[in-house]
């Protein structure tokens, strides 16, 4: 079983080019679906849940071309079958834009009831009150959601829960019904305008995106196009952490700055530098951490997904910090893990309270899902000795070559798969 062994205690110095942002790609890949055109698509982040989505789409007879390692083309000419039943999609919480898609162009969809991280509770009600208000018969039958409807009219739909996948799977479904579609309560982020403005590009008339309501006038059809995605938000908060965890000077590159306000205000107020230029943000962490308080909020607020990093920078800085969680209610199972490190954080339900401790020891952990996989290998780049990061395979569905991003900032971090190789490691960093 493949694991990261770190050594910590090197500060991360260096710039890191930041990739394509992953929620946006899935979302992106399900909708090239929707023409029958070929579409060209650059940016592309090659992590599992991207190859995930690209393998279902062809299990329906989706051709897929890779042009290079992160640009595709994509024709979905010859699809034949609106079921998606491969093992591989429940794996990813994503599949379920393969719906709002395949609805949306041929008024019938067959999908797997999503997966994904383990993060709470996770309904997809908005989404399914969507596709019914547009004039959709849905039923979950078997493990599968299943979508159909003679035509598609558009309505106008009131979101109860600001939801990015619901405000997207109701767009896509939308694109093509006949009238115009209201999504009110739509979800802001940067992905939900990057969709919409792919959309756009294939012909869509889509408008509002990124406020909180959204306009859909339905159009016929469908046509190809060049489009490239926007970069990752999370991936390059990431790294910005990274800096303030190791008391490094990190430059995160190929990124829109203004998607990462909520991320620099935080690092700001802790004690860090932050200088920011057109495409590239640089966080130096010169002094030590100080506390703040922080709450998750859907787009523009704090994100959800930069949680526990967050957490793994205050557990390391002076006094007292609280973290709320407002999104998941199980985002802070990585605690236990982080505690046999040395943090001192008590939970009591959505909030987090973190008495700040002086360092991080090494110890075995396991990721126990995707972020907060990511935030504990930024905790064991910091610790005193060596860590050990179990079921990267998380860490894998998000992060593109995250061990050799972060090598390439000076980490002592290899991922290995046996302990001869652990112990190799271990000899050679000493
Ligand atoms: C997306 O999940 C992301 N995933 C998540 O990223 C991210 O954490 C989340 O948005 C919030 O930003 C993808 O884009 C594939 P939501 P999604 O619908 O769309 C409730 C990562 O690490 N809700 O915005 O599933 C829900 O329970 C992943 O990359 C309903 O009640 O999240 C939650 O409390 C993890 N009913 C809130 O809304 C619904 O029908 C927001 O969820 C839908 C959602």
């Amino acid at each position: 079983m493949e694991q990261y062994v770190i050594k910590g205690g090197n500060p991360l110095v260096g710039e890191v080019e930041i990739g394509g942002a992953k929620n946006a790609a899935l979302a992106i890949l399900a909708a090239a679906v929707m023409t029958d055109d070929t579409v060209l698509i650059e940016n592309v982040p090659d992590v599992r849940d991207t190859n995930v989505m690209l393998q279902a789409m062809e299990s329906i007879g989706v051709r897929v071309e890779r042009i290079d390692r992160h640009t595709v083309k994509i024709t979905a000419k010859n699809v034949n079958g609106h079921v998606i039943e491969d093992d591989y999609i429940k794996k990813i919480r994503a599949s379920y834009y393969l719906i709002g898609a395949l609805l949306g162009k041929y008024k019938k969809a067959e999908v797997s009831l999503p997966g994904g991280c383990n993060i709470g509770s996770r309904p997809i009600d908005q989404h399914l009150k969507g596709f019914r208000a547009l004039g959709a018969k849905v039923d979950i039958a078997h493990g599968m959601i299943i979508a159909q409807a003679d035509d598609l009219k558009g309505n106008h739909i009131y979101l109860d829960v600001v939801s990015v996948g619901a405000t997207i799977n109701v767009m896509l479904a939308s694109v093509m019904a006949q009238g115009v579609t209201i999504i009110e309560n739509a979800a802001k982020e940067p992905h939900v305008v990057d969709v919409a403005n792919f959309l756009n590009s294939m012909g869509a008339n889509i408008k509002g995106a990124g406020t909180d309501v959204i306009r859909v006038r339905g159009v016929e059809t469908l046509h190809g196009t060049e489009y490239a995605i926007i970069p990752d938000q999370i991936e390059a908060g990431t790294f910005m952490f990274a800096a303030a965890i190791t008391k490094g000077d990190v430059t995160v590159k190929n990124v829109i700055p203004k998607h990462l306000e909520s991320i620099s205000a935080k690092l700001l107020e802790i004690g860090c530098e932050i200088e920011e230029s057109d495409d590239a943000v640089r966080v130096v962490a010169s002094k030590p951490l100080s506390h703040t308080h922080v709450k998750t909020l859907p787009y523009p607020g704090f994100p959800t997904d930069m949680q526990p990093q967050i957490t793994v920078a205050l557990a390391l800085s002076n006094g007292t910090s609280i973290v709320t969680e407002s999104i998941f209610e199980n985002r802070f199972k990585y605690v236990d893990e982080l505690t046999r490190m040395g943090a001192n954080i008590k939970v009591e339900g959505n909030t987090a309270i973190i008495n700040g401790v002086s360092k991080y020891t090494g110890a075995g952990i396991t990721a126990p899902d995707l972020r907060a996989g990511a935030a504990l290998v930024l905790a064991g780049l910091s610790a005193e000795g060596f860590t050990t990061v179990d079921d990267i395979r998380y860490i894998e569905r998000g992060y593109e070559d995250f061990d050799i991003k972060l090598k390439s900032l000076g980490a002592l971090i290899e991922k290995v798969d046996s302990a001869r190789d652990l112990q190799k490691f271990k000899l050679r960093v000493g």
